[in-house]
């Protein structure tokens, strides 16, 4: 697979006027395969921005080395690397529009500084706003337009260039739920029609689940759990990827549920992909004296993935019980007892 993005032992200190240097990144490697959607997340102040912005150099580590496309940016010159940033889109939490400019002329900002000829650049401009849905606002100005179009705008000039990447700072944070979903899935179709590879940070797992191949958290400048959204999300290991996890799960967590204690033994089956819309649990128990209740459910989606996730009271006795929880690990579900 094609490592698109790599950085390696990357640690960016802070110089302060009357404070010792601030760390924001510690020890931070990564490595971003082309075409996947990559979420970071992380709390405010756990250094995602400046991760971020550490890939096209906005924000220059202090050591550590990052390449892109095969190059080492770390090593270029001013000149060299600010034709390579082109080749990287980037996308805001507030949009950074011009306010004197139209949705066309915003767009065009970017090929106008690439010198790109007047008649190509129509066409580009042309193309970009019917991909982003624009057509009915391409002559109005930044103020007459929702949060949504402004991302919009923001998203259609960052592919003006043809990047590779886009970077994604907070991109749906300041947008309400539905906004952020016709955000997001504007990006999915982004990633999926033209293959450019998406790094996004965010503090809401919400995005992460909706769009993301793999996801990175971060806490005080270090990447402290890394791993497929799947496996991420079912399996948490760091206590701050249980917190954000628990944000978006509604079997997680729950105050009723802790406080109930039934005779039987209380486990969290998971399935995952096509098992969740499979009689599993019934057909387990089905050949035994045991019974079951359902105490909570939860069937959702990660990005195309449909996973499920029960909490189950299994009543009879012991053996059975285990050969139920045998069973359903043998069909890969992964059970866990609470
Ligand atoms: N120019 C700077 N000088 C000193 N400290 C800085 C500077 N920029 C950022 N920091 C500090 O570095 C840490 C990481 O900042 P960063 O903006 O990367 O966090 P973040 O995870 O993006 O947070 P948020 O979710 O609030 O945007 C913060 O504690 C911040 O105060
Ligand atoms: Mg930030």
């Amino acid at each position: 697979m094609f490592r698109l993005i790599e950085l390696i032992d990357i640690e960016k200190q802070y110089v302060q006027k009357k404070a010792a240097p601030f760390i924001a990144l510690r020890g931070i490697n990564l490595k971003l395969t082309k075409g996947e959607i990559f979420g970071v997340i992380g709390r405010s102040g756990a250094g995602k921005s400046t991760l971020l912005r550490s890939v096209n150099l906005l924000e220059r580590p202090t050591s550590g080395t990052v390449i892109v496309g095969g190059h080492h940016l770390t090593e270029l010159s001013e000149k060299e690397l600010q034709e390579k940033r082109k080749k990287m889109g980037m996308i805001f939490q507030h949009f950074n529009l011009l306010e004197t400019a139209t949705v066309r002329e915003n767009i065009a900002f970017p090929l106008k500084i690439s010198k790109l000829p007047a008649k190509v650049m129509r066409q580009r401009v042309d193309e970009l706003i019917k991909l982003v849905g624009l057509t009915d606002q391409q002559h109005q100005y930044p103020r007459q337009l929702s949060g949504g179009q402004k991302q919009r705008v923001g998203i259609a000039r960052a592919l003006a260039n043809e990047p590779d990447v886009l970077l994604c700072d907070e991109a749906t944070s300041a947008l309400d739920p539905q906004t952020t979903d016709s955000i997001l899935s504007l990006l999915k179709d982004i990633n999926e029609k033209l293959g450019i590879t998406i790094l996004l940070i965010t503090h809401e797992m919400g995005v992460i689940r909706a769009i993301c191949d793999r996801v990175a958290v971060m806490e005080y400048g270090q990447i402290v759990e890394i791993g497929t959204v799947l496996d991420v999300f079912l399996h948490p290991a760091h206590p701050i990827t249980r917190e954000f996890v628990s944000e978006v799960s509604d079997t997680l967590g729950s105050e009723a549920l802790k406080a109930y204690s039934g005779p039987g033994k209380i486990v969290r089956i998971n399935f995952r992909g096509e098992l969740t819309y499979e009689p599993v649990l019934y057909e387990t128990v089905r050949g035994t004296q045991a019974t079951f209740a359902i105490l909570q459910g939860t069937v959702s989606r990660m990005k195309d993935v449909p996973y499920g996730q029960l909490i189950v009271e299994l009543r009879g006795d012991e053996s059975d019980v285990n050969r139920i929880i045998s069973e359903l690990d043998k069909r890969g579900l992964a059970v866990s007892e609470l």
